[in-house]
């Protein structure tokens, strides 16, 4: 087996009340990254948060911060994103008419630059800006909303991503976001996930935040 897999809650399916705490629990049940999903009510139809609220998370922990941005134009965000304490900044191709410069202004900034496809999405949209890319965040939902189902069909774009990373850009993290629990982590991880973004899974779970973290964990190593 290779390494395990990266954790990384998302915080959307939080409770936004004691949003400090849940990000502190989950970084103490052993989460390797946040993942925070920024929606502009344009790019996605629901509206989320911003530059603000990735501040006062950065100051409760010191985990990656991950923050996905279903807005359109990022490049009008990324400048403000990188000064509250995001890591890795993560976009998609649909959003920015220049996705080659975006990437290369996320860089500029001294943090990390990912793409995110959607499930329509070809993996070719990679093609010309893999040297630019550090992750690439397989959507396996259309994004907007916690709770949803995986797409099955994505599960075979994962294995292509996979292979065009080991052959291009082999440090780069392969995540996938959407519909991802205990059922669906052996599949995504089997096709070559290296980081799973989960929500609700982990913060709507009864069993509590910890519980859900070593589940996914447990299911994800039994790929
Ligand atoms: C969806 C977001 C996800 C969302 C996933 O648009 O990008 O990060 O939080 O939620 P679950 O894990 O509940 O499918
Ligand atoms: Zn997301």
């Amino acid at each position: 087996m290779g390494n395990p897999v990266r954790i990384a809650p998302s915080i959307l399916s939080a409770d936004f009340t004691r949003l400090g705490d849940q990000v502190s629990e989950a970084a103490e049940a052993g989460a390797d990254v946040i993942h925070v999903d920024v929606m502009d009510g344009q790019f996605v139809p629901n509206i989320t948060i911003g530059p603000l609220v990735v501040a006062a998370v950065r100051r409760v922990t010191s985990l990656t911060l991950d923050v996905h941005l279903m807005v359109d134009r990022p490049e009008r965000y990324v400048a403000a994103f990188a000064d509250a304490g995001a890591d890795i900044l993560t976009v998609h191709p649909e959003a920015t008419v220049h996705l080659h410069r975006t990437l290369q202004q996320i860089r500029d900034l001294g943090i990390r630059a990912g793409v995110s496809l959607n499930p329509s999405t070809s993996e070719s949209a990679l093609d010309y800006v893999i040297s630019l890319t550090d992750l690439v965040l397989v959507m396996t939902v259309n994004p907007g909303f916690g709770g949803q189902r995986l797409i099955p069909e994505v599960i075979a774009k994962i294995a292509r991503v996979r292979a065009l990373l080991d052959a291009r850009a082999p440090e780069a993290w392969l995540s996938v976001d959407g519909g991802i629990d205990p059922q669906t982590a052996p599949l995504v991880v089997a096709a070559g996930a290296d980081t799973l973004v989960a929500g609700s899974a982990i913060y709507a779970a009864p069993a509590g935040i910890a519980a859900a973290i070593s589940a996914l964990r447990r299911s994800a190593a039994s790929a």
